[in-house]
């Protein structure tokens, strides 16, 4: 049994799906169901008995206790999080008490678990913290991709929030001894991703004739990996990571704002062609995101040469696999942006 925060958002979901089809070892979700959690993405789980879906906040310390006590989890994977930097700017408070005091509970939680165990049980435990490359800072064009030695640098809310909560963990290890690893991700794509992120937002608007909106001149890069490569990343640094370190995982795919967003429209001219014109012609320059990092890039051999691990998708595959799952889906970006799961999650969630 593991026990995974964050597993109705975007890679959460998509983690405890592959995690059940690859592992068929049990899952307990906690999830708040944010406006970013959605119990739609777990729907296929619906009567599974290896699965159990907690409505809670990892700030709330009594239920965490309970949740570790009752289910006596061998590893936490730790997903919850605000994830979005434009929501970080405008709003911050809630990602410094979801990033950071959010992963300050959890962490003083399962320490105080651990140091109850047996121990085998204490020997075998693990918890795992899913970061982001944004903690690093941004790159100028020819410096190298970030390591795992690089200096903290964050610049955005969202990404201080997140750095805070790194530190906080490798503390706990360093201090306490307590068994934590952390990995640090470039963007991910793929099903699932609320349609306020680059890729998933670029094609719902083309598809509905709006706007594609590019912040500044549609330079900036970003590393882009699909989203079961993380997953396969994070069940082998859970597996054989070594204790208090991290590692690094991205997909050597820097790309450019502009050629991602010309690479979605190619793919919808394709496979749904617009009788009114080519979907790049809805691509429209905005003003810039304040402090907008110009340039991620991941040096992922660590965890390539201690664990093996390599991206099983191409951009090119991985993207395809996208826009067909869009194309697809088109109900659920519907609920998304309606809000109308929203009413579902009240109705079903709000006496728990
Ligand atoms: P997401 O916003 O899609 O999902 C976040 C989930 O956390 C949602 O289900 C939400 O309901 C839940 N949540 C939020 N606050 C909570 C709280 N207080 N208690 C319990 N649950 C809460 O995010 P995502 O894109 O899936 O990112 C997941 C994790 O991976 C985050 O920690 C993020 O920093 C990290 N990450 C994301 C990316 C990316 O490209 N999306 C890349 C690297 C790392
Ligand atoms: O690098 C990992 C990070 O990637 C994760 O930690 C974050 O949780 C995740 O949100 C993502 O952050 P970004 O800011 O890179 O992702 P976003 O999809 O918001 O934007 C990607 C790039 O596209 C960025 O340079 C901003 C630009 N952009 C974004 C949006 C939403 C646009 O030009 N137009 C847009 O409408």
């Amino acid at each position: 049994m593991i026990l995974v925060t964050g597993g109705a958002g975007f890679i959460g979901a998509n983690f405890v799906l592959d995690w059940l089809r690859e592992t068929g070892e049990p899952v307990v979700t906690l999830d708040a169901l944010t406006y970013a959690g959605n119990p739609e993405n777990l729907a296929s789980l619906q009567g599974d008995a290896r699965h159990v879906f907690v409505h809670g906040d990892i700030c709330d310390r009594a239920l965490v206790d309970r949740l570790l006590s009752e289910h006596r989890p061998r590893a936490v994977v730790h997903f919850a999080a605000e994830s979005h930097v434009d929501r970080s700017i405008h709003g911050p408070a809630a990602f410094v008490r979801t990033n950071v005091e959010g992963t300050f509970t959890l962490l003083e939680a399962a320490r105080d678990y651990w140091t109850m165990l047996a121990s085998d049980p204490k020997a075998a435990f693990r918890f795992l913290h899913v970061s982001t490359d944004e903690v690093y800072g941004s790159l100028g064009p020819k410096d190298p991709p970030f390591a795992e030695t690089k200096a903290y640098e964050p610049n955005s809310p969202y990404s201080a929030s997140k750095a805070a909560s790194d530190h906080l963990v490798r503390a706990w290890h360093h201090t306490y001894g307590f068994p934590a690893l952390t990995t640090n991700c470039s963007n991910n794509y793929g099903p699932y991703q609320f349609p306020e992120k680059l890729i998933p937002l670029m094609i719902a608007n083309a598809l509905a004739g709006k706007a594609l909106p590019i912040y500044g001149d549609g330079r900036n890069v970003r590393d882009w990996l699909y989203v079961s490569d993380h997953c396969a990343a994070i069940r082998e640094v859970l597996a054989r990571g070594r204790l208090g370190e991290t590692y690094n995982v991205g997909g050597w795919n820097e790309k450019p704002n502009l050629e991602i967003v010309h690479t979605v429209c190619a793919l919808l001219d394709e496979l749904r062609p617009d009788p009114a014109g080519a979907h790049a012609r809805l691509i429209t320059y905005v003003t810039d995101r304040p402090g907008h990092d110009r340039r991620y890039a991941i040096d992922a051999r660590k965890i390539e040469r201690e664990l093996g691990w390599r991206p099983a998708e191409t951009f090119e595959t991985g993207i395809r696999k996208t826009v067909a799952w869009y194309l697809d889906n088109q109900d659920w970006v519907a609920h998304v942006q309606s809000g109308s799961y929203r009413e579902w999650v009240d109705r079903n969630y709000a006496q728990r």
